[in-house]
């Protein structure tokens, strides 16, 4: 699956402290940049600004992943159609599989494969990818295992930034012993390390300040200024890494980030090595105990 290195998510579109005018504006440059988009109908009024955005010149529509998790498949029709219509678009390039409930036993059992098949051979979805959580990586891990997934799935798509790496430690075994592709999401974690880190309410759970506490240093020793940079090339030095998810309500944040994907080189080897021992621990000790919507 080609992607491109950064994909531009769209949840700062639809956030209250940030104007329409604001948000088309950062949509319009993430357009302009010919950049894969990743979006959700749960993601306030943002399908209604790319809406907006996209009538000014419909010849080139970015390709994007949408979220369409449901609690069956008939739900899920709904939820595909609740997406494209705001946009005005008849068709997904990739749609993202949501492992909970019915769906999730669905896919361990193979009984709805046959069900996203069909959406795929209609045209509805051209391709799927399957989201993980900590607490659905026991689900996706039974799918795998059992083969319904060959076939059917294109990537693997998750939390997956210094701070957070959201395949339980089993799966994400798994998935690299399978050499599998996989779309890193949070690209700079929800901000700068050091505000996460000293602002109280930056981040949105304690785990996370303890996890910038964490991480900062080992930022520090790598030499790279930028958090941006560092976050980027994490995320590309992981083998297997299609692409990096993150959102930004700000123009300049958008060239950021699109110049820190122009060519990401690898972080050094000790370093990758180091935040990856501590993701395996905290997989454990805090990740599986995780509840949808905790963490
Ligand atoms: N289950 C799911 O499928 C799921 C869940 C979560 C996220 N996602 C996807 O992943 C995307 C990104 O997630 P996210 O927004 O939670 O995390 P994120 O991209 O890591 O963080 C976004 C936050 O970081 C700030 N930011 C952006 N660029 C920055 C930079 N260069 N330096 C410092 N701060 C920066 C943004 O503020 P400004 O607006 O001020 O730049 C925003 O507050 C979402 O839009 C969505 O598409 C999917």
């Amino acid at each position: 699956m080609k992607l491109s290195r950064y994909i531009f998510g769209t949840t700062r579109l639809g956030h209250a402290d940030v104007s329409d005018e604001r948000a088309s504006e950062v949509a319009r440059a993430a357009v302009a940049a010919g950049v894969w988009f990743h979006t959700s109908r749960q993601y306030d009024d943002a399908l209604e600004i790319l809406g907006g955005v996209y009538d000014e010149d419909r010849s080139s529509l970015p390709p994007t992943i949408y979220k369409i998790g449901g609690k069956d498949l008939e739900d899920v029709r709904n939820v595909i159609r609740q997406n494209l219509a705001p946009l005005k678009r008849t068709f997904m390039e990739v749609g993202q599989i949501s492992p909970g409930g019915a769906i999730g036993q669905g896919l361990a059992d193979g009984s709805v494969i046959a069900g996203f098949e069909k959406l795929r051979e209609e045209g509805l979805v051209r391709r799927f990818v399957l989201e993980v959580f900590p607490w659905t990586s026991a689900t996706v891990l039974t799918a795998l295992r059992a083969g319904h997934l060959e076939g059917l799935i294109d990537a693997y798509i998750f939390y997956l930034n210094p701070l957070q790496r959201f395949a339980a430690n089993a799966l994400w075994d798994e998935l690299a012993a399978r050499r599998l592709p996989m779309i890193a999401m949070r690209t700079v974690a929800g901000g700068n390390v050091y505000r996460l880190r000293d602002v109280p309410g930056a981040a949105w759970k304690p785990y996370l300040v303890e996890r910038a506490r964490a991480i900062a240093p080992i930022f520090e020793r790598s030499g790279v200024s930028e958090w941006s940079e560092f976050c980027m090339r994490f995320a590309h030095s992981i083998p297997g890494v299609l692409a990096t998810v993150g959102s930004t309500s700000r123009t300049e944040g958008l060239a950021e980030l699109l110049r820190q994907a122009r060519n990401p080189e690898p972080l050094r080897d000790d370093t990758v090595e180091e935040i990856f021992a501590l993701q395996r621990r905290w997989s454990d000790e805090v990740d599986v105990h995780g509840q949808p919507g905790s963490m």
